[in-house]
Formats: C-alpha cells, sequence, structure tokens
C-alpha cells in the first residue's frame, strides 16, 4: 500500500515562540518557528542538542503552552483553548486524544500489564471496559505483540516496550503520530524495525507523523519532508526530494554527503547529483570528449533517501571556476543538478557541518 500525501495541512505551527523563566533568565527554546505538516506524511525535523526539537513537539499538543503564536491540528486551533499539561480544559483534553505522543524513554507504568498500559488512555476518555479490551488486544496485534498483553514490561526489550508505548499512543484513534527521540535508546537494528513499524502505520492508517530526531539517518529511512532546526528556528525546510534539489541545503548534504578534496590549486570541483536511474558515467565522458578535458572523480556515492535512488558524484575539472562555465552548463543541459564547491571562497558553512569538507558552495540557481 503506498502513502498517500496530500496538501491539506494537518499541523500548522505559526510564529510559534516558546521563553522559558530560568534562574530570572528568559531562555528562548522557540523563535517564530513555522512549521507545515501534510495530511499523511512523515515529517521529521533534526537538530542538535538544545536547538529545541522537544520544545516544538511539546508546544505542538499543548503539553507546553507556547509563549506566543498558534497551533493548529486537523483543523482545530490548540492554542485558544484553554489549560495546559495537567490541567488541560475539556476540549483541549479531547483535541489531544487525536494526538498520539511516543517517547524516548517509553514512559510506561511498571506496576500495569502490556495491556493495562494500553488501556489507561482508553480509561480516561471513558471507554468501557470490554471495549478498552477489544481495542488494546488489537492494537497488540497491530504492533506484533499480539502474545505479550499480560507481560510486564520489565519483561519486555526495548523495542518490545517502544511497540507498547506506539500501540498505547494509537490507542485514541490518532489522526496524528508525535514521536521524540522514540528510537534513540534502541540498538541500530531495533532502531530499523520500529522505523519500519512508523512507516507501516504511516501508510496502513495514514496516519501522519510528525518525529524529532538528532540521527540523520532516521530522516533518511523514513521521511518524505524534513526540517532543520537551529536555535529555535527552522532554518530549512521541504520534502526530501526538495532539498536534494536545492544548491547548498545543508540538509541536503548531511543526508547524501560526498566528499573528496581538490588535487590542487586552479580545479574546478563541481558535486553532481542525479535521481531515479539516470546515469551519470556516459555524461561524464562525454563532457571530457566535448570538450577535450580530463575529469578526475574524487568521490562518489548512490543511495536510496526517501525512498528513491539519488546518485552523487563529486568531479574536478582543470582550471578556475570562469573557465569551466561551458563544461558546468553542459552538465545543467544533461538535466543533472550541479553545485559548485568553491575552495576560494571563505567558509560561510558552519565549521561543524561535514560533507563539504569546510568549501563553500557557490549559491546558484540551477533551472
Ligand atoms: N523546562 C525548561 N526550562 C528552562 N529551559 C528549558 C526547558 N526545557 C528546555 N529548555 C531549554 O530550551 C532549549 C531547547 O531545549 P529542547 O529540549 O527543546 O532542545 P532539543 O532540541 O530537544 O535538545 P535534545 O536534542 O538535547 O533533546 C535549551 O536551551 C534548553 O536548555
Ligand atoms: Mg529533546
Amino acid at each position: 500500500m503506498h502513502s498517500t500525501v496530500t496538501e491539506t495541512p494537518v499541523i500548522t505551527t505559526t510564529g510559534l515562540t516558546k521563553v522559558y523563566q530560568s534562574r530570572g533568565r528568559d531562555i528562548t527554546a522557540l523563535d517564530g518557528v513555522d512549521l507545515h505538516v501534510r495530511e499523511g506524511e512523515v515529517f521529521g525535523v533534526i537538530g542538535r542538542s538544545g536547538a529545541g526539537k522537544s520544545s516544538l513537539i511539546r508546544c505542538v499538543n499543548l503539553l507546553e503552552r507556547p509563549t506566543s503564536g498558534s497551533v493548529v491540528v486537523d483543523g482545530t486551533d490548540l492554542t485558544a483553548l484553554a489549560g495546559r499539561g495537567n490541567r488541560a480544559g475539556r476540549e483541549l483534553r479531547r483535541a489531544r486524544s487525536r494526538i498520539g505522543m511516543v517517547f524516548q524513554h517509553f514512559n510506561l507504568l511498571s506496576s500495569r500489564s502490556v495491556q493495562d498500559n494500553i488501556e489507561l488512555p482508553l480509561e480516561i476518555l471513558g471507554v468501557s471496559g470490554a471495549e478498552r479490551s477489544r481495542r488494546a488486544l488489537e492494537l497488540l496485534d497491530l504492533v506484533g505483540l499480539a502474545d505479550r498483553a499480560k507481560a510486564y514490561p520489565g519483561q519486555l526489550s526495548g523495542g518490545q516496550k517502544q511497540r507498547v508505548g506506539i500501540a498505547r499512543a494509537l490507542a485514541g484513534n490518532p489522526k496524528v503520530l508525535l514521536s521524540d527521540e522514540a528510537t534513540s535508546a534502541l540498538d541500530p537494528e531495533t532502531t530499523r524495525s520500529i522505523l519500519q513499524l512508523l512507516r507501516d502505520l504511516n501508510r496502513q492508517l495514514g496516519l501522519t507523523v510528525l518525529l524529532i530526531t538528532h540521527e540523520m539517518d532516521v530522516v533518511k529511512t523514513v521521511c518524505d519532508s524534513a526540517a532543520l532546526m537551529k536555535q529555535g528556528r527552522i532554518v530549512e525546510s521541504g520534502t526530501v526530494g526538495e532539498l536534494l534539489a536545492t544548491p547548498g541545503s545543508e540538509l541536503a548534504r548531511e543526508l547524501f554527503p560526498v566528499t573528496g578534496d581538490a588535487s590542487g590549486p586552479e580545479r574546478t570541483v563541481v558535486d553532481v547529483t542525479f535521481h531515479g536511474d539516470a546515469a551519470t558515467q556516459p555524461v561524464i565522458s562525454q563532457l571530457s570528449r566535448t570538450y577535450n578535458i580530463d575529469i578526475s572523480i574524487l568521490g562518489a556515492a548512490m543511495d536510496t533517501v526517501g525512498g528513491k535512488q539519488i546518485g552523487r558524484m563529486r568531479i574536478e575539472l582543470p582550471g578556475r571556476y570562469e573557465d569551466n562555465v561551458v563544461p558546468v552548463g553542459f552538465l545543467r543541459e544533461q538535466g543533472l543538478q550541479v553545485d559548485v564547491v568553491d575552495e576560494d571562497l571563505p567558509a560561510e558553512v558552519p565549521a561543524q557541518s561535514n560533507g563539504a569538507h569546510g568549501a563553500a558552495l557557490v549559491k546558484e540557481t540551477v533551472k
């Protein structure tokens, strides 16, 4: 089954700002965040520690009340409803039952069985015992734990605990699932299986997923769209395809790094990106023949990003960029995306970003 992403916005934040007061100091965790998550997509927010990711997700379901700005989920302006956290008013509680939340440390009650953990949100919603039990067993089946209903959290592996956490998040039949670092306490193999589960639920149930992570691999494996957060702001966002087609995009470079340094001065280094099964090899040799130049391949990689095959190659042409305007134009005419890596420019990319070895990417418009 294919996921269907529609243009209908399911989560929209506008000018979302959160300022915490800590020991008489103001800490701006969110600084005017405009986020748009479309129906049916898996949207990843990535950023370093302290960027404001958790603050964002906690403001989206009003666990935290934003300092200013608005949050609209599935057509309801949550910021207009009264209360917050445990003191949410009735309407906010009802709206929130349509938003599932998955936590990094699972947050299961150790004194309750797996089934009773899943039934908890249904008890709070006033669902009858028989219906609760039916629903809990159905959800356990959905997350692949049908035989562990009577077990206690202490008897489960991390991956199984997170499956219970996901089942519990789905109890209220949410339209939206929020996940804050759901896999960062898990080993790589378990991470993959949990991500696959989130992807399957997204497709089977048409569930919109907003996930927060600091791992690029998570974005790469499951996300349709992504945003990069820095210091409380979203500095880049778009579908994975759009990001990869944006020259100079930091997310694109980290989603799909290709490295290699120029072999000397007076060389032009360019990154060539191709989508699908368009092969670069013939184009490169054609380029070499047409302009009678020697081309070195400094680095190359093929990968699947957002379910699509992408290739990237870093090549070196003799001479400076001014001497290579025509060959670069030739590559672009072949429909390839070309980013020129300019070693002469001062690095405008922060030093910690990997991929381009501190070289700045010349921002040019690609047709
Ligand atoms: N309850 C709070 N009181 C005061 N400051 C807070 C509070 N929660 C978060 N902050 C501060 O707000 C900023 C953003 O924190 P946040 O937890 O949203 O970051 P994060 O991106 O989720 O980081 P991490 O990847 O480490 O989880 C940080 O400077 C943090 O110290
Ligand atoms: Mg966090």
